[in-house]
């Protein structure tokens, strides 16, 4: 098993849901974390809960990810400073928006794909080159099952989530031969800020969408990514899918009906 004890850390979208639980269970086993997401006040809350429970350093820094300049010279001043990264966890993303291709919203469009596939492209490239100089890293990156089946009004999001597997993979490949080990957790329906993220802040919408199952928790995705994280050296984990047991597939759910009284 790899320990995680005194590692660095860092999550992109700490502010909420799937990485706020990543960001609180590598802290728990003794990870060091710099997390970044657009919300300071979050990510506030997220250090002074951190650094009160456990016996590790939390860094925060408000980041956009889609704003290659702020990515690029944020990590340049970081890595400048004699910092380091062991863990790199491109968690940040979003649908945006549920509409047919023909109706669909430019502006979510660009959005998701601003978001979920250049802004974890930003982050990595100014991160990979520091774990390749000192031959050491484990990158996770967050897909879905999205990127694996199509569903209607996935679309864009669809495209997108298949585009970070299609990196994942890529890095995998471009990486052979260094001991950089890149893992993708690709999770289903999980409860979380997603949906009322995807429905404009609809939240009617937002809990109509885990209605009637048990989805997935946050720790739980949160769970998978410390195992694909502690795997022994030798052992990369390069795709692991998880879902709730009452969903089989994109659009599969076994829901209770509502009670007709
Ligand atoms: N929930 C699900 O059912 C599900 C299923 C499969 C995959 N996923 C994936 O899991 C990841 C996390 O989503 P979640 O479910 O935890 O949703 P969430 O609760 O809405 O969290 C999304 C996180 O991403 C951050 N973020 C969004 N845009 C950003 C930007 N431009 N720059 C920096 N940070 C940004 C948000 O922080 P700020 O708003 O503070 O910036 C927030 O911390 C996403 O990649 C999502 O696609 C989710």
């Amino acid at each position: 098993m790899t320990s995680l004890k005194g590692k660095w850390a860092l999550v992109t979208g700490a502010s909420s849901g799937i990485g706020m639980a990543a960001a609180q269970r590598l802290a728990a086993a003794g990870a060091n974390i710099l997390a970044v997401a657009r919300r300071q006040e979050r990510l506030e809350e997220l250090q002074r809960q951190l650094t009160a429970q456990y016996d590790v350093t939390v860094d925060i820094h408000v980041l956009d990810v889609r704003d290659r300049t702020a990515v690029e010279t944020f990590f340049a001043s970081w890595f400048a400073g004699g910092h380091h990264l062991d863990i790199l966890l491109n968690n940040a993303g979003l649908a945006m928006g549920k509409a047919p291709v023909q109706e669909g919203d430019w502006q979510d469009w660009d959005e998701m794909i601003d978001t979920n596939v250049k802004g974890l492209l930003y982050v990595s490239r100014s991160v990979l080159p520091h774990m390749v100089s000192r031959n050491s890293g484990h990158v996770v990156n967050i897909g879905s099952i999205a990127g694996h089946w199509v569903y209607p009004g996935g679309n864009v999001y669809n495209a997108s989530k298949f585009a970070v597997r299609a990196l994942g993979e890529g890095m995998n490949m471009d990486l052979l031969g260094t001991n950089i080990r890149v893992s993708n957790v690709d999770p289903g329906a999980c409860e979380t800020e997603f949906s009322l993220v995807r429905f404009h802040g609809d939240q009617e919408a937002a809990d109509a969408v885990y209605k009637g199952f048990e989805p997935l928790r946050p720790e739980d995705v949160a769970d998978a990514i410390c195992y694909v994280l502690q795997a022994p050296p030798h052992v990369n984990v390069a795709n692991l899918v998880l879902m709730a047991t009452a969903q089989r597939g994109a659009t599969l759910f076994a829901k209770e009906k509502p009670q007709t009284s």
